[in-house]
């Protein structure tokens, strides 16, 4: 079946977080897409509803499986049951491995640039931030492991967020990057955790590393989990509903009874069914979007070696993010967001992603190709208004 990217789906007053406007901005900003669910998900929630009996559910063993599958069959991750716990949200489960894995006060490292609740969540929970900044070399990011090595010494680093791919710089980091980062905090008994929520949007000539397969490989699995979730693969982030994994059991056991504090075990029936949905049917439409996605991104770096030259696009290895350093135009944050927004179209702020983002904006361009081109021309009347 041939799926319908192009199609343009009125998402105004839906509540829809993207499209919060009072006009016809056009919104190329949160990581959400503007395409309607695969027709096997929307069926499966069809098919729930139409039973008519929501009550109490808990996942079976036919949703594990699908997990198993997707995930031994995609990347080589060989998981049992036993190695999978449910959370609402890849960012609350960031804030619950923070407990299972510091105290108050302890210091956590992140990179920077870094998805904004990387930061906030290590600073609301009371821990230390500390950040190592990426490197960019040849366009791309690298980690800068001395400088990594200098901060866990210096600040007695417990815990390392690791974003993997990266999200605002679209690095789908090598097995051997993440090697040399995992011997790093193993030499310092530093614990990882791995936010891979981007895994299956890892885009042609790129192979995504499930961190948890490496540390198994290196005997640290008791010191790394991952987190991941079917809801930016399949575009249905208003479900809402996650995973952990983990390979060591008294590892499993302190996140699940951290999980149990608050009761946070689980996820609603909708959930569930979405996710197995997904990890059954979902692929065709999964591998079809991607390629759209590509053709965005080949758009819009067109669009901008055309028009906007000057503008340093780094190319994404994964998801439909490009991050853009806009300073040869501009020279404030505030000014460079606010003459987008006049222009009637909306990219984050690269700012809001720490220190290195200074002068740089994130543009998403998963939405259909009239859309995107619409809101490219609004970025050049913005870049061109000064
Ligand atoms: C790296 C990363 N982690 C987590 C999330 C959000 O996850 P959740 O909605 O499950 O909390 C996002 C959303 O954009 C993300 O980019």
């Amino acid at each position: 079946m041939q799926y319908n990217f192009d199609e343009i789906i009125d998402r105004s007053n839906t509540g829809s977080v993207k499209w919060h406007y009072s006009d016809d901005t056009i919104p190329l900003w949160v990581a959400d897409m503007d395409f309607r669910a695969a027709p096997p998900i929307l069926a499966s929630v069809q098919r729930a509803a139409d039973y008519g009996i929501l009550g109490y559910t808990k996942p079976t063993g036919a949703l594990y499986e699908a997990i198993i599958n997707w995930h031994s069959n995609r990347y080589g991750l060989d998981l049992t049951q036993d190695n999978i716990l449910f959370s609402p949200g890849v960012v609350p489960s960031l804030a619950l491995m923070m407990h299972v894995f510091t105290d108050v006060g302890d210091a956590v490292l992140v990179n920077d640039p870094i998805y904004t609740p990387f930061m906030t969540k290590v600073q609301q929970n009371n821990r230390k931030l500390v950040t190592s900044a990426l490197k960019e070399v040849d366009g791309k990011y690298q980690l800068d492991l001395t400088d990594i090595e200098a901060k866990i010494v210096a600040h007695k680093v417990k815990l390392y967020l690791l974003c993997n791919p990266h999200n605002p710089g679209g690095r789908v980091w090598t097995a051997d990057e993440l090697k040399a980062l995992l011997a790093l905090c193993q030499k310092h008994n530093v614990a990882i955790v791995s936010d891979e929520i981007h895994q299956d949007l890892t885009l042609t000539g790129h192979t995504f590393t499930p961190f948890l397969k490496l540390a198994e490989a290196e005997n640290y699995a008791h010191k790394v989990v991952s987190l991941t979730s079917m809801t930016k693969t399949f575009n249905v982030a208003g479900i809402k509903g996650s995973m952990i994994f983990a390979k060591d059991e008294t590892l499993l056991k302190k996140t699940s009874q951290q999980q149990q504090l608050n009761d946070e075990y689980e996820l609603n029936l909708f959930a569930y069914t979405v996710m197995q949905s997904a990890y059954e049917h979902g692929e065709e439409w999964l591998t079809q979007m991607l390629a759209y996605i590509e053709s965005n991104i080949e758009i819009t770096l067109d669009f901008l070696a055309g028009h906007l030259p000057d503008i340093k696009v780094m190319r994404p290895e994964a998801s439909y993010l490009i991050w853009l350093d806009c300073s040869a135009y501009f020279d404030d944050d505030q000014v460079l967001y606010d003459k987008l927004r006049a222009a009637k179209v909306e990219l984050n702020s690269g700012i809001k992603y720490g220190r290195e983002g200074h002068l740089k904006m994130r543009i998403n361009v998963a939405c259909p190709k009239t859309l995107l081109r619409e809101g490219l021309n609004r970025v050049y009347a913005a870049f061109m208004d000064d």
